[in-house]
């Protein structure tokens, strides 16, 4: 079969066209690094079309990828852009990618934390979509914080301040922003290889040395099931170590909402909370855990227990705290929020959720939870949406507490009291009030490393 889109020059040079090169993987068959890097260069190119893409990506989804076949595929499209140089940055450059929940800010805690026990944190991070609330939304919640610094600035904040935190550039693996574009409307997604090729190729694209990966796991995140989401933690320890960076991944629980506040504002203030010295428990103990595994492949813990040590004491000490307030004056935000989170603005509440019976908390669905919270205007289901930071969803218990009748389960902030009342309904049928006892799961369920 003849590829009519395909350039005469690419022809002489590859002995397969990009039909050819589809229909190997549609037949089972290994395609090499240069044959993978012809179909994501010609497809940036215009050699390759958007329906010869998706072929492909069909292809892959019932036929797999190998990790070398991964690993090219990262490459391929890790440099389909540019690849930040923080060689000016010392130190060993760790980062943290989480693949989404329901409360989940553990960066904003986290970055700054690791900071301040020396390990360089570049942070190139997203939006919020669908259920998942993104780290960028968070952070614009504090006024004047810009995160569209340019690369230059971007350095030098990591260098100055030891984190810095803004989101995609144009430049970063742009062919993952078309390819995923198009796997979103062709049911492409669930795949693994091209999971793991489509994160890894933007953290790879920040300069980093080495990355801790946190594999969500449960209703409110995208991987329901243990062992497809330890399959996915092992691919992406793989291909990051086969593309020279140090990995390790946490398997966490993400079956119920993480902390209490679901939203922008309220979540970044519950962020400040934590390192300030207090917090939920469940978000310090996820903090700890991947910040003692950042630590460790920053060079800076000799094992976990020190590296505990080391985090609780920058807590302890208000170091977290004033790196922090360091890296949003230089991003331009008011450096006050910081110590003082109740200076970030909330919508008025709208709703309280009560219990209607006394019991125990038995279930609080994560997915319905965000689902309200984005229903309420603190989340977008079309990347193009403008998210409301103030609105969201506060818990007042957690799986476990024992409620009496009347006793508020959540709150609501939003806008609107009649939009916020059928809102109110949604959260209230996402908390279950039993007898009990409530099985509470364990937060890490796996640390996955080579
Ligand atoms: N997050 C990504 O960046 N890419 C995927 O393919 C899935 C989740």
């Amino acid at each position: 079969m003849i590829n009519r889109t395909k350039s005469p020059a690419v022809e002489q040079v590859f002995s397969k066209t990009v039909v050819e090169l589809i229909a190997a993987k549609r037949d089972g068959h290994s395609l090499s690094p240069d044959e993978i890097e012809t179909l994501i260069r010609e497809f940036q190119q215009g050699g390759l079309a958007d329906y010869q893409m998706t072929a492909f990506l069909m292809a892959v989804f019932f036929r797999g990828l190998s990790d070398d076949e991964t690993a090219a595929l990262t490459q391929s499209m890790l440099h389909s852009g540019s690849v930040l140089d923080l060689s000016s940055v010392p130190g060993i450059k760790v980062d943290k990618h989480s693949t989404g929940g329901v409360g989940d800010k553990v960066s904003l805690c986290l970055a700054p934390l690791v900071a301040a026990c020396g390990v360089p944190v570049p942070m190139v991070s997203g939006r919020g979509l669908g259920h998942t609330g993104g780290t960028l939304d968070k952070l614009e919640a504090i006024p004047g914080f810009r995160t569209d610094l340019s690369v230059a600035k971007f350095a030098e904040i990591v260098r100055d301040v030891g984190v810095c935190m803004i989101g995609q550039t144009r430049e970063i693996a742009p062919a993952d922003k078309r390819i995923y574009a198009l796997r979103d409307v062709t049911a492409t997604v669930e795949c693994i290889p091209l999971i793991v090729a489509s994160i890894l190729s933007k953290k790879l694209a920040e300069g980093i040395d080495a990355l801790v990966l946190d594999v969500k796991v449960g209703r409110g995140a995208f991987m329901k099931d243990v062992d497809q989401a330890r399959k996915l933690a092992h691919a992406l320890v793989r291909v990051a170590t086969q593309s020279g960076k140090r990995a390790v991944a946490l398997l966490t629980d993400m079956n119920t909402p993480l902390g209490l506040a679901v939203g922008n504002s309220n979540e970044t203030r519950e962020a400040f909370e934590v390192l300030c010295g207090g917090g939920p428990a469940d978000l310090i103990e996820c903090t700890l855990a991947l910040g003692a595994e950042m630590l460790m492949v920053g060079g800076k813990a000799s094992s976990l227990e020190d590296a505990r040590a080391r985090l609780s004491l920058a807590l302890k000490s208000g170091d977290a705290v004033r790196v922090m307030e360091k890296m949003v004056a230089a991003q331009g935000g008011d450096a006050r929020v910081v110590a003082e989170p109740w200076r970030l603005e909330l919508a008025p509440e709208v709703a309280v959720i009560e219990a209607d019976r006394s019991g125990v908390v038995v279930d609080i669905d994560p997915l319905e939870i965000g689902l309200a919270a984005v229903a309420i205007g603190a989340g977008r289901t079309r990347a193009d949406q403008a998210v409301d930071w103030g609105v969201g969803i506060e818990l007042e218990k957690r799986v476990g507490d024992s409620v009496a009748p009347g006793e508020p389960l959540a709150r609501l902030r939003g806008r609107d009291k009649a939009a916020g009342e059928a809102i109110a309904e949604r959260v209230r049928r996402a908390i279950q009030i039993g007898k009990g006892p409530a099985h509470v799961g364990q937060l890490v369920i796996d640390r996955i490393e080579l």
